[in-house]
Formats: C-alpha cells, structure tokens, sequence
C-alpha cells in the first residue's frame, strides 16, 4: 500500500507532460521505476536527437533545443520533479536524467557543430577564389606629365648651351624682392601674394623663380671674379614657386621656369630668337605666331610679355600668354655683382604648368595635383 502510494506519486511526477507520462498502474517498486525511467530516457534522447537532425539552422537548433533543456523543457521538468521522489529514488533518478541530460547536450553539440561546418562550406564555396584568373599587375604609375615638360624644356635649352642652376623655395625678403628692385613698400610687391613664414621675419616662400637670377650671378661673378674676361652666364631655374592662390588654372603651388642670359652685347633681338625657337621645338610646329607686348616687371627695362597663337590645331588663332620677359635691369645686374656698365643681359619667366596643359590639352591644373593614376598614366 505505501510503495503503491509512492509509484502514484512518481507517475504524478512523470506525468506532467502528456507524452512522457507514466500511468501509475505500471510503476513498480524503485528498482522498476529506475529501469522504466530508462526506457522513457531513451526516447526522450531519441526524440531530441530526431528533432535536432530535423533543425535546418542555427535559430530552428535553438527552438528544438528549448523543448527538452529549455526553462519548461521535458528533461528539466523532470529535473524539477526530483524533490518529489524519496532520497533512494531521487538519487538514482537523479543519476539517470543527468546522464540522459548530457546526452541529450552532446547530441545538440553535434548537430550545431554540422550545422557550422556546412554552413563554413556554403561560405566557402560562394567565396571561392579562381586562381586561374590573371593578376591585377601592379599599377605602374608614371613620370608626371610637368616633370616630362622640365625635362623636355631643359634638354632643349641645353642644346644652345643654357645650364641648370637651383635655388632654394625658402627665400629670404632681399632675394625674393629687394634684390630684383622691388624695396620695400614698393606697389610691385603687392602684384604677389606672398606666403611669409610666421616668427622668421623676411623669410617667405619663393613667388617666382626669378631670385634664382641674383643667386646664379652673383656666384658667376664670385667665380670669374679674378678673371681677365667673365664667360657668358647662361642659365635656365626650373622649379616650384608659391602664391596665396587657387582656383581652376591657379594652384598655391606651381612651376616656372626662369631663363638668364649675361654678357657683353646681349640684346632684346637675341630674346626674340631664343624664346621664339624654343616654342616652336618645344611645340613640335612651325606654325606659330610669337608676340612680345610691352608690359611692365620691376627687374627688366624693357619687359614684355610673350604670347603665342597656334596656327592650326584646337587652340587655332587664340592668343596664349605663357612668360614675361625683358633686358635684365641695371640695377638687379648690379646686386648679382655684375658690372652694368660692360654687361647686358635677358631674363624670361615661363610657367611650367600651362605650357604642359598646352601642349598635352588638358584644361584644368589640379589634376596635375591630385595622384589619380588614370589622370599619370595617360602620358606614358
Ligand atoms: N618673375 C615673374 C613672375 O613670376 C616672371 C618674369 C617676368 C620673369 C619677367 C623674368 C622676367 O625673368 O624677365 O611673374
């Protein structure tokens, strides 16, 4: 009568949930109850193990996982249940519902582990790689379409005997402007916008490659200084010049490219032939019409400036400025140490940046400025 009780309250306690559940009748004492409890394990494990098969993903996993180990799962109602049964049956009960937990969790670890290495497959399978494609190679980029006119210009000034000479982009206030007759206060300055270096008074940006003139003579000069005659100075001063300045076809930093010829007899007529020549080589063309109009620099008197037309082409007929120019004033000839009574000279100014735009065609100057490779390697 008391152990029936007993098996009553155990097929209470499996009976919670209608399919597991144990009709009281067919309970017996402990060591029945254990063995029948088994066999409800084994399905329970069956059961989960066909539903976890069953889950085609990750989220339907957790949703069959949840009907046995969730928070009202059939395992952990049992569970729930133990403290029904007396010390001997809850103990070997216990036992049983643990080992058929750990089960239950080892066939859900299974599945997810299939479930992740088939889902690693399909990635890998839609990430796949051909290796049979050819490589990309590796972006060669190219000499910059300004540095082919630089070289182009010099090799051609070269060719009539001109040097290359270098100076600085940090400049000094007297090299800048005081040496090429532009004092102080001088209305002259303000046709540059100048970019002064804060805390170092007098020492700015180079607006123009023109102190280069006063560096080149005055190291002739220093040279030649014990000589009998003084050989002609002849030079040409490319480089990078700075101006408070941008917009389409101004860039704060650009290219000229100074031109310097010194000796005795040296004439406006000889400008007129070397600029002349040198556009036309430079442009590959006899078609070209060259004008010097009258203007005004404070380093030359007199001072002109260049424009040239094509005479067939796209840009037929218009007139393009592209330098200023004139006969080297005495007084700049004088601050390179040249004596100005014995030496004439010509200086020209040309912008590196629009004789490239001119000759390649292109309209606007920031690309030259902005490293797009498809921009560079059009010139190659
Ligand atoms: N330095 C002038 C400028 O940047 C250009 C120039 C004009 C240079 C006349 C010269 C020259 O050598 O003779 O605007």
């Amino acid at each position: 009568m008391l152990w029936l009780q007993r098996e009553r309250r155990q097929g209470e306690l499996f009976g919670q949930d209608g399919k597991y559940a144990f009709a009281a009748d067919v309970l017996s004492p402990n060591r029945f109850v254990v063995s029948a409890l088994v066999s409800h394990f084994d399905q329970i494990l069956s059961d989960a193990q066909a539903a976890f098969a069953a889950a085609a993903d990750a989220p339907a996993l957790e949703q069959a996982k949840a009907r046995f180990l969730g928070k009202s799962g059939s395992l952990t109602e049992l569970l729930k249940g133990l403290g029904k049964l007396d010390p001997d049956a809850r103990r070997t009960a216990g036992a049983e519902i643990n080992q058929c937990k750990s089960a239950v969790e080892a066939a859900l670890e299974a599945r997810r582990d299939a479930l992740r290495s088939a889902q690693l497959e399909t990635q890998l399978r839609a990430e796949a790689l051909d290796v049979s494609l050819p490589g990309r190679g590796m972006g060669v980029g190219g000499l910059h379409p300004v540095n082919r006119t630089l070289e182009r210009v010099e090799s051609l000034f070269r060719s009539i005997g001109f040097e290359v000479a270098d100076g600085p982009e940090i400049e000094g206030d007297w090299h800048n402007f005081t040496a090429l007759n532009t004092p102080e206060n001088h209305p002259a300055r303000s046709m540059h916008d100048t970019f002064y270096l804060q805390d170092a008074p007098g020492v700015l940006l180079r607006t123009h490659t023109s102190p280069v003139q006063i560096r080149s003579m005055q190291a002739h000069a220093e040279r030649y200084a014990n000589a009998s005659v003084m050989p002609e100075l002849r030079i040409i001063a490319p480089g990078r010049v700075y101006r408070v300045d941008s917009d389409a076809t101004h860039s704060p930093m650009f290219h000229q490219v100074e031109g310097l010829w010194i000796g005795e007899n040296i004439s406006f007529a000889g400008l007129k032939g070397v600029i002349i020549d040198f556009l036309k080589r430079f442009f590959e063309t006899d078609e070209l019409q060259v004008r010097f109009r009258p203007s005004f620099f404070p380093f030359t008197e007199p001072s002109a400036e260049i424009d040239f037309a094509f005479m067939s082409g796209p840009n037929k007929g218009r007139w393009l400025e592209i330098a200023g120019c004139g006969m080297v004033h005495p007084n700049v000839l004088k601050n390179g140490g040249m004596d100005s009574q014995r030496y004439t000279g010509f200086a020209f100014g040309m912008g590196l940046d629009r004789l490239t735009m001119l000759r390649y065609g292109i309209n606007d100057l920031r690309l030259f400025f902005e490293n797009d490779l498809r921009f560079l390697t059009q010139f190659n």
